[in-house]
Parts: C-alpha cells; sequence; structure tokens
C-alpha cells in the first residue's frame, strides 16, 4: 500500500446508516486531516444511477452564462456555466465547470433525492443542527442548494482554494453551527475520466485523491481544508454538447436571497 492510499484508509469511516453517524464517528479524522471519507452512505450503484440520469437528459442548450441569473434561478431545477475568476462573487477563483442546480423540492430529473438527502443530513448532524434542517423548505433563511457540478473534459478544473465565503456569510447570519462541506463523487476515475480530479491538502502536500476513491464516497472539508479540482482530461478536445467529464454533488447551506 503507498503512502498516500494508506492516508486515505486512515481518513476513511465506513457507516452503514444515517441512523448510525454522528459527529463523533469523524471528529478525530476531521481534527487529524481537515478531511473525511465517508463510505456505506451512498453506494456506487445509487451513484452511478444518477450520474447515468445526467448523461441521459443532459443538454447544452439550457447553460445559461456564468452571471445575471435571478437569485430565485437557482432555487429551481437551473444550468449555468462557471468560467473564469468568478470575481463576482468576491474572491478571485479561477475555475471552468458547470453548474446544475436540482433542489430537492424540484422534480427529481437526475435520481439524486435520496443522494442529495443523505448528504444534507450528514451535514446537519455535523452541524449539530436537527437532521432534516433546511433540506425540503427554507428553513430560517437558508436552504440547501443541492446541485451538481459537472468538470468536462477537456479541461475542466477548480483552482486550489479554502472556502471562505460560505462560512463568512453563515457567521454574519448568525448560524450557530460549524461549518463543513460535502462533496459526493458521482464519477469514476479511470472510467468516466483519465486524468485529473479533486484535490486535497494533506501532509503540506496538494494530492489528487480519486486515484483512492470510489464513486458514492462523501468527501468532508472543513473552512481550513485547501482543495480543489485538476484539469480533467486536458488531452482532449472540449466539446459544450459533451457530458463527459468529472462530476460531483454538493448539498451546500445557501442564504436565501431576494
Ligand atoms: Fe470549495
Amino acid at each position: 500500500m503507498s503512502e498516500l492510499s494508506h492516508i486515505i484508509a486512515e481518513a476513511t469511516v465506513r457507516v452503514e446508516s444515517i441512523e448510525d453517524f454522528c459527529l463523533e464517528t469523524v471528529a478525530p479524522i476531521l481534527k487529524q486531516w481537515d478531511f473525511c471519507r465517508i463510505t456505506g452512505l451512498v453506494t456506487e450503484e445509487q451513484a452511478k444511477q444518477s450520474l447515468d440520469a445526467v448523461a441521459a437528459t443532459f443538454s447544452d442548450i439550457v447553460d445559461h452564462p456564468v452571471t445575471g441569473e435571478a437569485a430565485s434561478d437557482v432555487m429551481t431545477n437551473f444550468q449555468k456555466m462557471s468560467i473564469g475568476r468568478a470575481r463576482h462573487g468576491g474572491v478571485d477563483r479561477p475555475r471552468f465547470m458547470r453548474t446544475l442546480y436540482n433542489p430537492v423540492w424540484c422534480d427529481d430529473i437526475y435520481k439524486m433525492r435520496d443522494n442529495f438527502t443523505a448528504l444534507a443530513q450528514v451535514r446537519n448532524i455535523l452541524s449539530g443542527m436537527p437532521r432534516d434542517f433546511a433540506i425540503a423548505r427554507v428553513e430560517d433563511d437558508v436552504w440547501t442548494a443541492a446541485r451538481i457540478h459537472h468538470f468536462p473534459s477537456g479541461g475542466g478544473f477548480m483552482v486550489d482554494h479554502k472556502d471562505t465565503v460560505l462560512p463568512k456569510m453563515l457567521k454574519e447570519n448568525d448560524f450557530s453551527g460549524e461549518y463543513y462541506q460535502l462533496l459526493l463523487l458521482l464519477s469514476q476515475k479511470g472510467e468516466d475520466f483519465e486524468t485529473g480530479g479533486g484535490t486535497v491538502e494533506l501532509n503540506g502536500e496538494m494530492i489528487e485523491y480519486e486515484d483512492y476513491t470510489l464513486r458514492g464516497d462523501i468527501l468532508v472539508y472543513n473552512g481550513s481544508t485547501v482543495h480543489g479540482v485538476n484539469d480533467i482530461d486536458p488531452h482532449l478536445r472540449y466539446v459544450q454538447s459533451s457530458p463527459a467529464g468529472r462530476y460531483s454533488a454538493l448539498a451546500t447551506l445557501f442564504k436565501k436571497l431576494g
């Protein structure tokens, strides 16, 4: 076993059901690594079924531009590109990706309802909130921005960064819970893309973890975790109408705007 796969194994916890999950399950791992991998809550088959649904319904015709959407648009099934430095969001965070917003109160077009619910429940448990807080509805002015990130083959990426915008927003809005970012891997390196993938800083070094993870894995970051996505298959031509690439799902708490 390589040193890296050994570290990932040490940072992994298997959870059979959400009823068995509590903060204490992962707290020592997060304390040591600012990173944790949870397996068992979403199966590879469930993740694959969702990815297949994304591919089957995929169309670039509904791609909205990088800026200009209404605050209410992302609270519906809504697809947009995120290309450039993202400075309109108050940060300098180069990326090349597509976001497919799919709140749990909208049509379940990607067969993601159960997966998003599990992800949001883990988030709530970690943050010390009620298990079903702000998942199916807006609560205390926040909601679960259930969405899929598509990093297209041909150079999709996200520069390495720490999450700063959302923790600050939540603090300013007197949200009492700790900030955690959770990621559900929907694609499989070696099958859906060949090179690149998710990165995280471990032991002071940026590593590509998807050589050691499986689709269906849930990854946990906190506000101190440096993470990103290395260029996905840069040896291929980027094709806007193609669903090829790397996919992850998020269930972040967003403040309701407007
Ligand atoms: Fe991030």
